[in-house]
Order: C-alpha cells, then sequence, then structure tokens
C-alpha cells in the first residue's frame, strides 16, 4: 500500500477534506454536526493543533485539539476530535496521529492532554485506555444532549472526560508498547464486580447494582457492543447507560479513578469492564499496578 503521510493542513482544500472524513467517521446524516473549515483555520493560526493523515492525494484521518484551561489542572490541551475513515480503520492511523498530537504537545510544554468519549464504546476504550494509558476522573451525563449522527442518534451522550498524562511513566510504557492492560483473569479475583447481569433472550443486560463496596478495586461492566445492542434492543442499551451511570457517579465520587478497560471473550460473546481503583494518581501514573 502507498504511504499514509502525516502533514499540517494548510490550506482550504485539505480543511474541506477534513469535513469529509467527519462526516464518514461519525456516519453523519449531513455537515451540521460537522465543523467548518474557518473554525478550523482558527484553531490551526491560534495555538491549536491538526494533523491529517493523507492517503494517494485524499485525506483519511485527522486529529484536531486546541488550548484549554481549569483551575485545577492550569493550561492543557483539549484534543477535540479523532476521526478515521471506515474503510483505512485498523492500520494504526489513528494512533499515529495521538503520538504526533503528543510529541508536538511536548515540544510545546504541555504536560497533559485532555478529550471525551463515550464510555459505552467498547473500541474506544481500548484504544484510550489500553493503548494511550488514559486515566478518568470525571464522567458526564448527557454532555452534548441530543447528537444527529449515526454512532450517537437516540442515546444520550454520557461521556468521560479522561487525561492523559503524557509526561508519564504509565504512558510512556503505554505508547511504547512496553506495557499492555491486564486480561480480566489477572483481575477477576482482586477486583470486586459492581453492576451483576445476565443474559436474556439472547442479550445481556444489567439485574442489579452492589451497595456495598469493600474492595480497593472494582470492575465495572458495560455492553460488549452496544452498537448492535441498540439495534436489536433499544431499550437495552439505554437501561446500561442509567445503570452505568448511577454506578459510576457513586465510585468517582468516593476517589474512585477509572484505570483500565479489561475485555473478556466468553464463548462468543464480547464482555467489556472498566477497571477502577482507589490508588493515588501519583502511583498509578509511576506506572504501578495496584493488581500486580
Ligand atoms: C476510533 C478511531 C479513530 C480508530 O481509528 P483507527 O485508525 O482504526 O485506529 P488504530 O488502527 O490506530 O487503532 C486501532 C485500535 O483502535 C481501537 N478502535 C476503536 N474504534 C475502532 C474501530 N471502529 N475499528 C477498529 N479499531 C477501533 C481498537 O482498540 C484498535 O486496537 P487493535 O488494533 O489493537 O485492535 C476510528 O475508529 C474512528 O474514526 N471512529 C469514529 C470516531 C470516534 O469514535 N472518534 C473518537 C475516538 S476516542
Amino acid at each position: 500500500m502507498e504511504e499514509v503521510l502525516f502533514v499540517t493542513p494548510d490550506n482550504f482544500a485539505l480543511l474541506k477534506q477534513i469535513m469529509e472524513v467527519m462526516v464518514d467517521a461519525w456516519s453523519m446524516p449531513d455537515y451540521a454536526e460537522a465543523l467548518p473549515p474557518h473554525i478550523m483555520k482558527a484553531i490551526l493560526d491560534n495555538g491549536g493543533f491538526i494533523e491529517a493523515a493523507v492517503h494517494g492525494g485524499r485525506v483519511v484521518g485527522f486529529v484536531l485539539g486546541f488550548i484549554g484551561y481549569d483551575p485545577e489542572f492550569g493550561y492543557y490541551h483539549y484534543s477535540h476530535m479523532l476521526g478515521v475513515r471506515k474503510e483505512y480503520r485498523g492500520r494504526s492511523i489513528a494512533l499515529k496521529l495521538k503520538l504526533h498530537q503528543r510529541e508536538w504537545c511536548i515540544s510545546r510544554g504541555y504536560r497533559l492532554v485532555v478529550w471525551t468519549f463515550d464510555p459505552h464504546q467498547g473500541l474506544n476504550a481500548r484504544f484510550n485506555f489500553g493503548k494511550l494509558g488514559v486515566v478518568s476522573r470525571k464522567f458526564y451525563e448527557n454532555y452534548y444532549g441530543e447528537i444527529a449522527d449515526g454512532i450517537n442518534v437516540g442515546l444520550p451522550t454520557d461521556r468521560f472526560k479522561v487525561e492523559w498524562w503524557i509526561l508519564s511513566k504509565r504512558v510512556e510504557k503505554r505508547v511504547s508498547g512496553h506495557d499492555t492492560p491486564p486480561s480480566y483473569d489477572e483481575v477477576k479475583d482482586v477486583a470486586q464486580q459492581l453492576i451483576h447481569t445476565e443474559r436474556r433472550d439472547g442479550v445481556r443486560i444489567p439485574t442489579a447494582i452492589s451497595r456495598d463496596i469493600p474492595s480497593e478495586l472494582v470492575l465495572l461492566e458495560f455492553p460488549g457492543d452496544i452498537n448492535s445492542l441498540k439495534a436489536v434492543c433499544f431499550e437495552c442499551a439505554l437501561r446500561w447507560k442509567h445503570v452505568f451511570r448511577e454506578a459510576i457517579q457513586s465510585l468517582l465520587k468516593q476517589g474512585y479513578i477509572v484505570v483500565e478497560h479489561v475485555s473478556l471473550l466468553e464463548g462468543e460473546e464480547r464482555r467489556n469492564f472498566y477497571l477502577l481503583t482507589k490508588s493515588p494518581l501519583d502511583e498509578l501514573l509511576e506506572g504501578e499496578y495496584p493488581w500486580r
């Protein structure tokens, strides 16, 4: 395959092509939810970062971020969008875009990159926690209200805010491939499962939440594939959202940190979990694993 090039989109033709990638990557029905080129130009010319992945003269992926600030973190880079055309997925294009973004941020003195993502999207969870080494301490209910794209339509836009501490040992070990997320077997006996589930009519649904949490480590289940669950049982997908909300809000209030995505293949069934710990953030960023 011809090489994929990574470039700064420094003209309107490239910025317009990024808009096309947005429409494809998020299955948008039209351009209403896409970012117009003049906003991208403003971001690019005022301390933001946009990089395009180009194959055969055509933009096939991009990452876009700008400066952020809050009193707790100080200044950080806020990464708002990362998208790759469907036909180009699974070729590490997104990973390379994030690694370039990390280098760019380090060279400009940032220590932290922040973004939000839908906690029910298992592949995104794997990418963010497993490959990049983010952690999360914040969850928002219906963060954007209703978004009319193919991924979000019909369900509340609940989001994790994730922190990517780009200079930390944890991130360094993950992005260099020296470290991988734990397997289910590695943590199942030391972490307590908070959401109880069962399979009914061919789909897994949440049945109860444990009220007492004596454990320092918690496994929080979420759907194996929310996109297909939504198609076969919309009510089940909604129920997952509500049960997960209740459980995660309570854990974060008690000081737990979301630190890993753990995946399990049981026969044909994919199951997804988050692993949360009460360990201090500093220890986690040093690359320590309370379960090892
Ligand atoms: C998320 C996304 C950018 C990944 O792009 P990509 O170029 O396929 O990602 P990479 O090849 O670098 O990495 C693949 C990893 O991403 C994850 N991933 C997330 N979504 C995926 C998808 N739809 N298909 C394949 N892998 C996906 C997997 O963990 C995979 O890891 P693996 O290769 O070890 O199995 C792309 O699927 C996309 O544009 N999705 C829609 C927009 C979106 O959700 N953006 C927010 C991301 S937080």
